[in-house]
């Protein structure tokens, strides 16, 4: 979990988000190693195994390294007791790409339905 200046949030990234609390996995997605080398200045985390970054400010998006996909995140709200809380389980597979998975057809169709069910509130 980060908090970032909104401003260097893309709008989408923002969406998931609540005022710049952003929450995502800590596994890489290359094998799995936990990360936690943050480098504020440019809202990269950092993956020590074979420096994998992702940018937080544009939904977990890889801009260096041998990882394949973006870093998962999780849409979080504040409930009505003012806790932050997730809207949903996460909307694509969480760790290294290499474990045997659902289908990405499946991983589409859940983050399909979020979205649907967003815009219907
Ligand atoms: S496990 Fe993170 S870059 Fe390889």
């Amino acid at each position: 979990m980060v908090r970032m200046e909104p401003k260097d949030i893309t709008e989408e990234t923002q969406n998931w988000g609540h005022e710049g609390i952003l929450c995502y996995s800590k596994i890489c997605t290359h094998v799995g190693c936990p990360i936690a080398l943050w480098e504020q200045q440019t809202h990269h985390l950092l993956c020590p195994c074979h420096q994998s970054t992702f940018d937080l400010g544009d939904r977990g998006r890889v801009v260096f390294g041998p990882a394949a996909r973006r870093l998962p995140m999780l849409p979080i709200e504040v409930d009505e007791d003012g806790y932050l809380a997730a809207r949903s389980d996460f909307l694509e597979p969480v760790g290294p790409s290499y474990w045997e998975r659902n289908s990405p057809s499946y991983w589409e169709k859940q983050e399909k339905k979020f979205f649907e069910e967003e815009a219907a509130k």
